[in-house]
Parts: structure tokens; sequence; C-alpha cells
């Protein structure tokens, strides 16, 4: 495993629709390894592909309750309202809050093509609308009703 240079704010790619996944070869288990390692080294706790410079639905995410990787991800349900602060490994010092539902679902592939199903609340809800967002070329900025100094937690 390696580490990879993240993408900064700025940078067009991060504004490109990032490409499905069909080949789940070791290519792809690579830049997730990489990935995983990338965004724990960094203190993060979600890694899209194209914030190391891919352009692949590939997200990794570990808000502290264990690695999940995800390929072609899609949010499949959405319930309620959150609002938190959030920022992003490729927005340092950059730190707003952004509204996102309570509770949301997943489907996605594993690293084998195989399906699998998540759902999310709190925080591991608002980690997967923020790196699903960055596949679609959003940012966590364009959302935020108000940006903060600094990290609150709340
Ligand atoms: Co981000």
């Amino acid at each position: 495993m390696a580490t990879r240079n993240i993408v900064k704010f700025g940078d067009d790619i991060l504004r490109k629709k990032s490409r499905e996944v069909t080949n789940f070869d070791d290519k792809l288990w690579v830049l997730l390894d990489d990935m995983y390692e990338t965004m724990q080294t960094a203190g993060g706790v979600g890694l899209a592909a194209p914030q190391v410079g891919i352009l692949k639905r590939v997200v990794v995410i570990d808000v502290g309750e264990g690695k999940i990787e995800l390929v072609n991800p899609v949010i499949t349900y959405a319930k309620g309202k959150q609002r938190e602060v959030e920022g992003c490994l490729s927005c340092p010092d950059t730190w707003g809050y952004v509204e996102r539902p309570a509770k949301v679902k997943v489907t996605a592939q594993n690293r084998y093509g195989k399906e699998v199903k998540f759902e999310g609340t709190e925080l591991l809800a608002r980690a997967f609308c923020h790196e699903i967002d960055h596949l679609n070329g959003i940012i966590f900025t364009d959302l935020a009703d108000e940006m903060v100094d600094k990290k609150e937690k709340n």
C-alpha cells in the first residue's frame, strides 16, 4: 500500500463526474488500499477516488466503525434532516454547516463486484452523502449554508 497525493480545492478534476467501475481487478484493489491508507494518514473519515486524481466511482469510509469500501455506490433511500459541520481533505482549514438526510441507505458493489448494502445515520449518513457527492463533482462548500472558522463539535 502507498499513500497518494490528495487533490485540493480548485483543481478541475474535483468538478468532473466519475465513471462507473467495470473491472474488479487488482488495479481497483490497489486503488482501494491506497485510498484507505491515504485517508487514515490524513486523519479523514472518508475519501473519494477523484480526490486522488482518479475519476472512478470508488469511495472509502471509516467513521470509527470499521472500513467501508463502496464501488459504484447509489443512495437508495434518504429520510429526515440533520445539520452539522463538515470538512473535506481536499479543503484544508475549511469548515461549514451542511444539511444532510438523517438516515440514508446505500447500495454499492464491493471490490469483487458483489452487491453490498449499508445504512447509516449521523456521521455515517453524512459521510455517504459527502463522498458520493464527490463522484458527481460536488464539494461540500457548494451546499454549506454557513462557513465556520474552525471545526466545532456538537
Ligand atoms: Co470531501
